[in-house]
């Protein structure tokens, strides 16, 4: 990862650190493991893939890696400052040189997402773990409408943290805490997985809910 990627997500991260969410980019295992449901697809053409948060397009990168040449990838960012890097990126570096028609970088929040087509995946790096429940609730009813009942909504959290920070916490935000884990437990359904990301700081797990498996 270059060292400019990481000073931009810092600039952000000390400017917007609760949105922002980590201290630098996710490592290229971490993006690897939220495309796993992508790089394992059925043979098919022309899959609609939604990232929200991309930031610096950590994971970009690997939704990138695992595309075809007919799918298409639209990507929400909430902070111009990262959409603008990231449009960058797309426009000039060398790995998108492929895919750089395919993709579009939207600056808004992924909650108010909207496409022309349902998605078939929502690869999701916003730091639900430090937003209020209903920020949550409203991303993760995105996701849902984006896919419209079928597909593979992804996200991840850092591995301890949200214990920890529940254990050392003041009362309103242990009951915040508690309120976003509810949510996400509430939002899995039958046929969710996660993996464990080690090499990643923090440590990190890469949560896939499946929709088609979920029970109404
Ligand atoms: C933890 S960073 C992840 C960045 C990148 N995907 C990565 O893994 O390195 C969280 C990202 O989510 C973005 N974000 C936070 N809230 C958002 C929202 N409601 N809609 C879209 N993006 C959001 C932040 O601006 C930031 O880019």
């Amino acid at each position: 990862m270059r060292l400019s990627e990481r000073l931009a997500f810092w600039r952000q991260f000390q400017d917007h650190f609760a949105s922002t969410g980590a201290i630098q980019p996710s490592s290229r295992f971490l993006a690897r493991a939220m495309t796993e449901p992508l790089r394992d697809r059925q043979p098919a053409a022309g899959v609609r893939v939604v990232e929200m948060g991309p930031g610096t397009g950590a994971v970009t990168r690997g939704i990138v890696e695992a595309m075809q040449p007919d799918d298409k990838l639209d990507c929400f960012e909430i902070n111009p400052e990262f959409a603008d890097y990231l449009r960058r990126v797309v426009a000039t570096d060398p790995a998108f040189e492929a895919s750089r028609h395919q993709i579009k970088v939207h600056t808004a929040d992924a909650s108010h997402a909207v496409i022309d087509a349902p998605a078939d995946y929502v690869i999701c790096s916003v730091p639900l773990n430090n937003l209020p429940p209903a920020a949550v609730e409203a991303i993760l009813e995105a996701g849902a409408r984006l896919l419209a009942g079928d597909g593979w909504f992804t996200y991840f959290e850092y591995v301890l943290l949200p214990r920890l920070r529940g254990a050392t916490a003041a009362h309103g935000e242990r009951e915040r805490i508690r309120a976003v884990q509810q949510l996400k437990a509430q939002f899995s359904g039958a046929g969710t997985c996660s993996r464990i990301v080690l090499p990643n700081l923090p440590p990190a797990r890469a949560v896939h809910v499946p929709f088609s498996a979920r029970q109404a």
